[in-house]
C-alpha cells in the first residue's frame, strides 16, 4: 500500500477519487477512508474495507456551507452552527434534499435514511472535496468497531491493499471523532460528544442542548438516530478496566497528570493533565499499550479516571465503549 505525504500524494489522490477509489486522508479530528460519495461503487468499497453494516451511515465532507446545501436542508439554526463553528469539527444531521443534486449522493451514503450527515473539515480534506468537485464519504479510518486512526501508520497496520492511497499529514489535531448534532428547525440534539462541547454550543447558540442518551445503544442494536453509536466500540483487543487507582500484576497502564510510581507498559495522556493532549493521544496510545500489552502477556488495559470537563467528557465516552466492547466496566 502506498503512503505519501499530503502534499507530493495530493494531485494521485485527487485521481483516485475520481476514477472510483478509496484513499485515506487526515483531518483535524481522525483519518477518515474517503470516496466520491456520487459513485455507489466507490462508497461500496468503504463499506466493504471497513467491515461496516450497511445499515450504518456515512458522513459527507464538503468545501463549505454553499457545497452542503444542495444536499441537507439548512434551518437558521443550522446555518448559525455551520457559519460558527465550520470549517470545525462539528458533523451537522440535516434532513435530506430530496431530488435535484441529491440524487448524486449514492444511495448507500445514507443508508435509506431521510437525513444525511455533513461535516465541513479543516485542511486537506476539505481541498480534496474542491479538487474532485463532488462530496466526500469518509468514515473513520479503522476496521468497524475498532480504535480509529490518528496516524498513517494505524491505516497500514489495520488495512492491507483495501486502501488504494494513504496521504500521511502527521498526527491528527483533535485526536476524537467530531461532534454530530442532529437539528430539527429550531432543535438541537447531540448524537455524539466531540471536541466542541455541549457547553460550547450553548453559549453560541443560546439554547440547551438535549442529548441521546446512549442507554439504547446496547451492542449491535443500531438505533436510527445515530446507527452507529453502539455502546461497543473503539475496542482494543486486551480488555479496558476503567478509573484504576493503580494497575495490577498483569495490567499495562494508561495514566493522565504526574504520576508517583512508574510501572511497566505503561504511557501518559498528559504528564501536566491537559485533557486537550490527553485526547490528541488517547487513540494512539490505546492502540501501543494494546499491542505491547498483548505481546508481554498483560491481561487487561487499566485506565486511570479522567475528569468529566470539557473534552474530557468525549474522552470518557470513547473510554466506557471500550471498556463495554471489551466486557469490563467500570469498577
Ligand atoms: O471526525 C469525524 O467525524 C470523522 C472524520 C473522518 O470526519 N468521521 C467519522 O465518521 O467519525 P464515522 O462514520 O466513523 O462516524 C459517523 C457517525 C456514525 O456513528 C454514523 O452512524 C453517524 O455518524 N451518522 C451518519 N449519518 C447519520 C444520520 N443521517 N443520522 C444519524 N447519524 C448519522
Ligand atoms: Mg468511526
Amino acid at each position: 500500500m502506498v503512503i505519501q505525504s499530503k502534499e507530493d500524494g495530493f494531485n494521485d489522490a485527487v485521481q483516485f477519487l475520481k476514477r472510483g477509489g478509496v484513499v485515506a486522508a487526515p483531518t483535524e479530528t481522525v483519518y477518515g477512508l474517503a470516496a466520491d460519495a456520487c459513485d455507489s461503487n466507490a462508497v461500496s468499497r468503504i463499506y466493504a474495507a471497513k467491515g461496516r453494516p450497511q445499515n450504518n451511515p456515512l458522513i459527507i465532507h464538503v468545501d463549505g456551507i454553499d457545497m452542503a446545501k444542495k444536499y441537507a436542508h439548512f434551518s437558521p439554526t443550522a446555518k448559525k452552527l455551520a457559519r460558527h463553528f465550520w470549517a470545525g469539527p462539528l458533523t451537522l444531521v440535516l434532513p435530506k434534499v430530496a431530488g435535484g443534486d441529491v440524487a448524486c449522493v449514492a444511495e448507500n451514503v445514507t443508508a435509506g435514511l431521510d437525513t444525511i450527515a455533513v461535516r465541513h473539515p479543516k485542511g486537506v480534506m476539505s481541498a480534496l472535496v474542491s479538487a474532485v468537485g463532488s462530496p466526500l464519504a469518509a468514515p473513520s479510518a479503522n476496521p468497524s468497531g475498532k480504535v480509529s486512526a490518528t496516524n498513517a501508520r494505524h491505516i497500514q497496520a489495520d488495512f492491507g491493499d483495501g486502501v488504494d492511497l494513504i496521504l500521511d499529514g502527521g498526527q491528527c489535531d483533535i485526536g476524537l471523532e467530531s461532534t454530530i448534532v442532529k437539528v430539527d428547525g429550531d432543535e438541537v440534539t447531540l448524537l455524539r460528544h466531540g471536541a466542541i462541547t455541549k457547553e460550547k454550543i450553548e453559549a453560541v447558540m443560546k439554547v440547551a442542548v438535549g442529548e441521546r442518551s446512549p442507554s439504547g445503544c446496547d451492542a449491535g442494536v443500531d438505533i436510527i438516530e445515530s446507527p452507529g453509536q453502539m455502546r461497543a466500540h473503539y475496542a482494543p483487543d486486551l480488555p479496558v478496566r476503567l478509573n484504576a487507582d493503580k494497575p495490577e500484576k498483569n495490567e499495562a497502564w494508561l495514566c493522565l497528570g504526574r504520576q508517583e510510581a512508574s510501572y511497566p507498559n505503561s504511557l501518559n495522556l498528559s504528564a501536566v493533565g491537559d485533557l486537550d493532549e490527553a485526547a490528541k493521544n488517547l487513540f494512539d496510545m490505546l492502540r501501543r499499550l494494546d499491542k505491547s500489552g498483548s505481546q508481554s502477556g498483560m491481561d487487561a488495559i487499566a485506565v486511570q479516571s479522567v475528569p468529566m470537563e470539557g473534552v474530557g467528557v468525549a474522552i470518557n465516552d470513547r473510554l466506557n465503549r471500550a471498556a463495554h466492547a471489551t466486557g469490563i466496566s467500570k469498577e
